[in-house]
Formats: structure tokens, C-alpha cells, sequence
């Protein structure tokens, strides 16, 4: 059985397209917990264009569940992580211009910056994923430096179409079945959506998915639980 965790970033871009409380994301997360997602994810950008702090501290407040804090490695939002105390946080990169997270993380870029970060998570009893590539030097260096998790990104595949989705694919299959020999736990997420997600079933230890865009954007015609519904009946 494949988890699904829901990413409820895009409730708060659009709350804050007039600025005031509606709608609200925590209402957002409960209504999707109700419905069967094991958690909830929310990326505190640095330039908090969609989630601010407020909402991280009240997720943290209100929910029972697994709450995923999506961050990069800013000491910034490292310092508000270990104040929350979220059960992960998930390690991306971050771009100011970028429109959502491009790509994976380059963790060989500097190895010992992410093992200290995995130490400092550790120490406060959160659990560290790296959103990477399914590459294996990327995979392998997430072992040695002490990962729980890696979130294969699936951006590359969700874009493709014909063959190059077959590739894409497969390189998720393969990558994912290193990590689950190496121990780790796999997961996925970016761009998936109600017609892609078949297919990544097929990775080698795969327990959850995260899922943002494709299911915040179905919730407006059919409401978040049957959405959360919907996408837990393609995952089962
Ligand atoms: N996983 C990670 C690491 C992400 O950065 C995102 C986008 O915020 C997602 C999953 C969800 O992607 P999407 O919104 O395309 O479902």
C-alpha cells in the first residue's frame, strides 16, 4: 500500500492572492487527514510566498498526523524547524526565481553541510528526507550521510510523454531499487497527478507519495476529500 501525503502549499497561494484568512490551509490539511493522507506537506519558501511561519506553528498545533516540513537548507528556516519539531523535514533546493522546486538536490556539492544538517534534525528527533534525483551517487550519499528518507523527484517523468516517460521511469524504478537495498525509505512526488501515478507504483519499496498542484487543483470542482479519496483509490 502507497501512502499518499498532501501538499497544501497551493491552498495558501491562493488565500493570499487577496490577503485575508480564506482559504484556509490547516482547514485544508484536516479535511485531507479526514480523508485517508497519513500527512501533510508545506514548503516554508524564504520569500514564504505561499505557507508563512504562522501556518507551520499551527499545523504543528493541530495536527495529530505527520506534519513534512519542506524546506531548503537556509539557516533561516533550519532554526524555525527545530523550534516546530515537524516528525520530517524534507531538504530541497531552492531557487528565487523558480516558479516550484526544479529538480533535485546536489548533495555531493557539499556533502558534510548535509550531514550536519541530518545531526542537528536528529537531535531534536525529526527525521531528515533529501528530494534528489534517482541517481545513484546522489542515493548513496544520502546513505552515508545518515538519511531516512529519499523522495525520488518525479518531475522529469510527469513532463514526458511517450518514450522519454518510459525513461524516465525506469530511472525511478532502478534508483528506487538501490535505496530500498541501501535501507532507505523511498518516496516520490512532483508533478504527479490522477493519470500519471500508475506507473510510478512500480518502484521498487515506493511507501508514499506527495501531492500538491494536481489535487488542490481537482478540490476545487469535487472538494479536497474526494479528491484525497480519488488519489488513494489509484494508489490502493
Ligand atoms: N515533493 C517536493 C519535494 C516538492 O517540492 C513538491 C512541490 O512543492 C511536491 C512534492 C509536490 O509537487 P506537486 O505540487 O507538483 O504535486
Amino acid at each position: 500500500m502507497i501512502h499518499l501525503a498532501v501538499n497544501i502549499d497551493h491552498v495558501a497561494t491562493v488565500r493570499n492572492a487577496r490577503g485575508g484568512m480564506q482559504p484556509d490551509p490547516i482547514h485544508a490539511a484536516t479535511l485531507a487527514i479526514d480523508a485517508g493522507a497519513v500527512g501533510i506537506v508545506c514548503h516554508l519558501r524564504e520569500d514564504r510566498r505561499h505557507i508563512r511561519d504562522a501556518d507551520v506553528y499551527a499545523l504543528r498545533h493541530d495536527l495529530l498526523t505527520k506534519l513534512d516540513l519542506e524546506m531548503a537548507a537556509h539557516e533561516e528556516i533550519i532554526c524555525i524547524a527545530e523550534d516546530v519539531k515537524p516528525e520530517l523535514v524534507t531538504i530541497v533546493p531552492e531557487k528565487r526565481e523558480e516558479l516550484t522546486t526544479e529538480g533535485g538536490l546536489n548533495l555531493a556539492a557539499d556533502p558534510s553541510r548535509f550531514a550536519d544538517l541530518v545531526q542537528r534534525m536528529h537531535a531534536h528527533g525529526i527525521d531528515v528526507s533529501f528530494f534528489i534525483e534517482p541517481n545513484s551517487k546522489q542515493i548513496e550519499i544520502a546513505k552515508n550521510i545518515g538519511a531516512d528518507i529519499i523522495e525520488l523527484h518525479t518531475g522529469t517523468y510527469a513532463e514526458a510523454t511517450g518514450a522519454k516517460a518510459e525513461e524516465a521511469l525506469n530511472h525511478l524504478i532502478t534508483g528506487g531499487s538501490i535505496a530500498h537495498e541501501l535501507g532507505l525509505k523511498v518516496t516520490a512526488g512532483h508533478g504527479l497527478d490522477y493519470h500519471n501515478i500508475i506507473p510510478i507504483k512500480a518502484i521498487p519499496g515506493l511507501v508514499e507519495v506527495s501531492i500538491g498542484h494536481a489535487l488542490i487543483s481537482r478540490a476545487l470542482f469535487t472538494g479536497i476529500s474526494q479528491a484525497v479519496k480519488d488519489m488513494i483509490f489509484l494508489l490502493q
